[in-house]
């Protein structure tokens, strides 16, 4: 019996395994992973979000923002973006290059319906995201805005793993093969 990173196939799998346990699990490592995107200016940005949804079947991953925040100006410009994580215990990291869709509008009533009133703090707010202010109470304003609520639809183009134990392995999985990976250097 082979240990699951001494394959690709059980590497892959264990990759989508992580994830999943992200979605379902608020301690998981995999729950806050970090989305690395162009900024406007052409320097890179990176922030930590919350992993909502991911399907090894469509290759995709799910995360919600504030439609106001710079990330979504960001992939507007360049859909292409990096989601990274750590998994201690495993001893893998995980990056996924994604091409990233945002959606907004009516398909999110359903999502939003769903969301608590202390979730909801995270769309809307006045100034918008970014802005300088003077106080941070007292010059901001929580505004549980239906309309800022966006969702990130990252579509997975390619998935890179790579195992730290006695020997290390990295692999490298493209959507352009089904995900078949091969191994490459670490
Ligand atoms: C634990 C944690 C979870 C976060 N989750 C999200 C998230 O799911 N979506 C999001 O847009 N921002 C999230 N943020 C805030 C972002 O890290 C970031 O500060 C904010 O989105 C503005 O980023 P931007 O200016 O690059 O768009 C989270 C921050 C922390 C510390």
């Amino acid at each position: 019996m082979s240990e699951w990173f001494e394959t690709l196939e059980g590497l892959r799998a264990r990759v989508w395994q992580r994830l999943g346990r992200g979605v379902a699990d608020r301690r998981a490592p995999a729950r806050h992973p970090t989305l690395a995107t162009l900024g406007t200016d052409g320097a890179p940005e990176a922030r930590t979000v919350v992993l909502r949804g991911s399907s090894e079947a469509a290759g995709s991953v799910t995360i919600y923002t504030d439609a106001a925040s710079a990330k979504v100006a960001e992939l507007a410009r360049e859909p292409r973006a990096t989601l990274h994580v750590w998994e201690p215990k495993d001893r893998l990291q995980i990056r996924l290059a994604l091409t990233v869709e945002l959606r907004t509008g009516a398909s999110l009533d359903a999502l939003w319906e769903r969301l608590s009133p202390e979730a909801r703090r995270a769309y809307g707010g006045r100034p918008e995201p970014g802005r300088p202010i003077g106080d941070p109470v007292a010059d901001y304003e929580e505004t549980r805005e239906r309309a800022r609520f966006a969702v990130l639809d990252g579509r997975v183009e390619r998935i890179e793993a790579l195992h730290l134990g006695d020997w290390h392995r990295r692999a490298d999985f493209s959507r352009a093969d089904g995900f078949a990976g091969a191994w490459i250097a670490p």
